[in-house]
């Protein structure tokens, strides 16, 4: 498996394995690898002919104050990982290479990214959705694999590659989760031991959102507060957000419709760290 930096041998790379007619599968991630990314993998390597992992941490989804300089980085680990899960090369490239200086082109989707993650993060999305599309345009893949935990991260694509017309089929994976339920997050690993059993409230709350809708409640006010409350009572958490939203357009809807699907969601700060998590009702991202 080989390690590419720069980003005109990846692009070469690409080419040939285009002109060969190789369906390219691209996991693009920020490392520091878990069951999360490995299924993606796994997944890319089931569809793909070559399945490609790109490891960047991406200074420009980072608001001022987060952890980008903490965030953990370990390329060494990460290759050795993508290996067991049949990865072909690993994209690695130096920020200096993706935001050469004079850098000042953005891709930017609207409306979508004013809320959830993008009310509590100004400018994320614009960060995601710039560097995803330097990495398609760089990598050139049939498909990418993301996901459902960072759900709005998939909506928000999905809905750039929709109107750009990239014709890139985007995959999502499922959540991978603790044995307790915690949803795997490179994140998980800031957490103190009682900040880890702390965090297990987020799941439970979800899951209890779902249970009041599939016992009746369609109210989307009464959800979010049961949930909230849920989450408040374990008091070493604080609520960043709770919120209901349809996954077509992220609308908020007083009543829960069975005909749309829908997605609950949280993130909460456990101490300095923030955790999201999601469940969707009726249907799929
Ligand atoms: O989900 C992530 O790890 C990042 O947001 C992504 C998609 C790799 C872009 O930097």
């Amino acid at each position: 498996m080989e390690i590419i930096n720069r980003i005109p041998r990846m692009m070469s790379v690409a080419r040939e394995l285009k002109a060969r007619g190789k369906r390219i599968g691209l996991v693009p991630t920020m490392g520091a690898f878990h069951e999360g990314h490995l299924s993606l993998m796994s997944r890319a390597r089931e569809m793909s002919d070559t399945v490609i992992t790109s490891v960047f941490v991406n200074p420009m989804q980072f608001g001022p104050g987060e952890d980008y300089e903490r965030y953990p980085r370990d390329l060494a680990r990460d290759a050795e990982l993508a290996f067991t899960r049949g990865v072909d090369l690993i994209f690695a490239p130096p920020a200096s290479e993706v935001y050469p200086e004079g850098f000042t082109t953005y891709v930017n989707v609207e409306g979508l990214t004013d809320r959830l993650e993008g009310a509590s993060r100004p400018g994320h999305f614009r960060g995601v959705t710039t560097v995803v599309n330097k990495l398609f345009n760089i990598v050139q893949p049939q498909f990418a694999f993301f996901g459902r935990k960072d759900a709005q991260q998939v909506i928000v694509i999905k809905r750039m590659v929709h109107d750009l017309a990239m014709g890139i089929e985007i995959v999502v994976g499922p959540t991978v989760r603790e044995e307790d339920g915690l949803a795997l997050s490179s994140r998980n690993a800031y957490l103190s031991s009682e900040d880890r059993k702390a965090a297990i409230v987020l799941r439970r709350a979800l899951e209890r959102g779902r249970a009041l809708y599939n016992s009746g409640e369609r109210d989307a006010g009464r959800l979010v507060s049961a949930i909230q409350s849920l989450i408040e009572s374990e008091p070493r958490t604080r609520v960043d957000y709770v919120s209901v939203n349809e996954v077509n357009d992220l609308r908020e809807p007083a009543l829960i419709r069975s005909d749309r699907a829908t997605l609950i969601s949280a993130a909460i700060y456990i101490g300095d760290t923030r955790l999201i998590d999601n469940i969707v009702l009726n249907g799929e991202l």
